[in-house]
């Protein structure tokens, strides 16, 4: 039998001529969706929606709360009475696992699927209704109590992509407990410095978790930080690699071994909580010193996350819809486990990463599951466009209907292998701007807005954005400037852990009454909005966010090294790579195999993805005189662009 060759699209990703409901005509290369994406479209009118929720934001996001169940009304939409402590449906009793799967075993959608996962290797499969995600996050939750676990306390999830965690994110909400989601490839410091800000009485891991064929040890990286964190009464272990580990009496115990035991059984009440009360802390890098903990709450968040992902990727009851992100990270949060759940969405977990065996594995996935929505990061799109056309073309990957990135800008070229190579030139590309502090998308298209490539296009419903210069005064159009936001919005941080004052400071002091978000960029006359990148000290490896600061106190943990500093340059495929400087220690010397021992440190106590390019030494770094590292000047210099202001450059 004669095997067609598959099809393929032409080289050049061609706009689509503009459709018959003509959008006002745009500057510079512009995709108008297709006709067909319009009729498919459940918003049609994007500017009239937007128009009504410029006029009062408050009663659009009023509008979107009463189309989830409450088990007491709001008496207040939003409170803004202690700026910027904003607190959104003041009053409303809620518990966001009631709208993620209470609500829905009242209906249908009782026999839908919730969330079906494959496994690294391919050869194991699960799917969960939303009736079987009830009895699995009831079962954990049951055991989380039985660890004396309560309202209000903190529980750290250290896990791989496997179903549990989902379970564990939701069963802690379910009893009002907070989640401190660690993603696993964090390795002991970045654990233990997230467990012992948290305080966390219980951590629930896996014994190790796949990555690519290799077992990463994560009971171990727990035992190994547990030892600075008496915080710890226990610790619940899921079996999955089937590694040797340790289990110490009295306090490790097998999920497995839990769930035989009558403690698992048995109902448990979805707990009514207050609107405002904590769903999860999330540790983010800032611009200066230790990550800090983002706190999102039950009702804002809620109501935030269901409406944007209802109207940015128009998600239906037939829709399966895959989010590649760990749920380590806030896409993970609200776009792999909470916003799609709250939409009654069948969502699509996979354990591995793109490339591995070979680099057909997501496309595979697509193909095997009937994917329609998929949601990814410019990395992995610039990963995989290395590997050619010829793995796409082997699938048959016209189930998508919707495909989206976030996380770091898209660069132009990468965007178009996207549109032609999966997207058929057919789809739109949904970019989505947003943050672990904005909890849900800010600056998105929906299908039927006209695209520009590297373009988040314009602010969701109900938000305004602006550029501004140093002193808050708007910028004109094609101007870079500072990015903020005018509009407080429900599913926004609400403070920083036990830090009122640095959420005060970091997020609304230098523009007093808007969102500072540490993002340059530019509006065009359009009013596109361009990302530029962050003007702060962190760095966006393989959309990872990570901190300049904590490189660096990694690296100075090592005996043979005095000082150091860490900048981000760009990488044609992780965006940025890490470059580091060191100035060892008297009597050490420096070489190239104390180098790769010092990237090998970096990657052993932060965590894989944290390993350095490339290590330099030298002889003295760059300060201000008040002692700063001018990391700005170590940049230019290493990309051989002017230095800048370097008035305050120590001599
Ligand atoms: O710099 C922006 C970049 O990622 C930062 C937020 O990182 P994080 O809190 O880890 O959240 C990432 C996922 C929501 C932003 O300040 N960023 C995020 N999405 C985009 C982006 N930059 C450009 N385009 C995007 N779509």
């Amino acid at each position: 039998m004669a095997i067609k060759k598959p099809k393929t699209t032409s080289k050049k990703a061609t706009p689509v001529k503009r459709a018959a409901n003509k959008p006002k005509k745009l500057s510079g290369e512009v995709f108008y969706p297709s006709k067909q994406v319009i009729a498919e479209a459940r918003l049609k009118d994007w500017d009239k929606l937007n128009r009504s929720a410029k006029k009062d934001f408050r009663a659009f996001w009023e509008a979107e709360a009463k189309e989830l169940e409450w088990y007491g009304k709001w008496k207040k939409v939003l409170d803004d009475s202690k700026k910027p402590f904003f607190k959104w449906f003041t009053g409303a009793k809620v518990n966001i696992v009631h709208n993620c799967i209470d609500r829905h075993l009242k209906t249908y959608r009782k026999n839908k699927l919730a969330l079906i996962w494959e496994s690294e290797d391919g050869k194991e499969h699960r799917t969960y209704s939303y009736y079987a995600m009830n009895r699995e996050v009831t079962r954990m939750a049951n055991i989380i109590k039985a660890m004396g676990v309560k309202r209000g306390d903190l529980v750290t999830i250290y896990m791989g992509r496997v179903p549990e965690i989902v379970f564990a994110m939701l069963a802690c909400a379910k009893i009002g407990a907070i989640h401190s989601v660690v993603f696993g490839g964090f390795s002991v410091d970045s654990l233990a410095g997230r467990i012992e800000d948290s305080q966390s009485k219980l951590v629930i891991t896996c014994d190790g978790s796949f990555q690519n064929g290799k077992i990463v040890q994560l009971k171990q990286i727990v035992d190994d930080s547990l030892k600075r964190c008496p915080s710890v009464e226990n610790v619940i272990v899921i079996k999955r690699v089937g590694n040797e580990i340790n289990i110490e009496t009295g306090r490790d115990h097998w999920y497995h071994e839990l769930l035989e035991q009558p403690i698992a059984e048995g109902k448990c009440e979805t707990e009514v909580m207050d609107a405002e009360d904590t769903l999860y802390i999330l540790y983010t890098s800032g611009s200066t010193g230790k990550p800090k903990a983002i706190v999102h709450t039950h009702g804002g968040y809620m109501v935030g996350t269901y409406s944007t992902l209802k109207y940015v990727f128009d998600v239906r009851d037939d829709d399966r819809w895959w989010c590649t992100a760990d749920p380590g990270w806030v896409t993970g949060h609200s776009y792999l486990v909470y916003g799609p759940m709250l939409n009654g969405a069948t969502s699509f977990l996979f354990e591995g990463g793109p490339a591995y065996p070979e680099p057909n594995r997501w496309w595979q996935c697509i193909e095997r599951y009937g994917i329609t929505l998929f949601y990814t990061a410019p990395t992995a799109i610039r990963g995989l466009m290395r590997f050619g056309e010829s793995w796409p073309d082997k699938h048959d990957l016209s189930s998508l209907r919707l495909l989206g990135t976030v996380g770091e800008p898209i660069n132009p070229e990468a965007w178009k292998w996207y549109y032609r190579v999966i997207g058929k030139s057919k789809l739109p590309i949904i970019d989505t701007w947003w943050q672990t502090e904005t909890g849900a998308f800010m600056i998105t298209p929906t299908p039927v807005v006209p695209l520009k490539p590297g373009s988040g296009t314009r602010p969701f419903f109900g938000q305004e954005a602006e550029i501004v210069d140093e002193q808050g005064k708007p910028v004109a159009d094609d101007t870079e400037g500072y990015l903020v936001l005018k509009n407080p919005w429900p599913a926004m941080l609400r403070t920083i852990y036990k830090d009122d004052e640095r959420y005060v400071k970091q997020y609304w002091s230098k523009y007093p009454g808007k969102y500072t978000t540490g993002d340059s960029a530019k509006r065009d006359k359009d009013g596109y909005y361009w990302i530029i990148g962050r003007v702060d000290d962190v760095l966006k490896v393989s959309g990872h966010r990570l901190g300049t600061a904590e490189v660096e106190s990694a690296l100075v943990s090592h005996p043979a090294v005095a000082e150091a500093a860490a900048i981000g340059l760009p990488h044609d495929i992780k965006g940025q790579g890490i470059h580091t400087f060191v100035m060892l220690r008297a009597g050490k010397v420096a070489s190239p195999e104390v180098a790769e021992e010092l990237r090998q440190h970096v990657a052993t106590h932060m965590g894989p993805i944290a390993r350095p390019e490339e290590v330099k030494f030298v002889d003295k770094l760059p300060k201000t005189r008040s002692g700063k590292i001018m990391r700005r000047v170590l940049k230019a210099r290493a990309q051989g662009l002017p230095e800048g202001d370097i008035s305050t450059l120590e001599e």
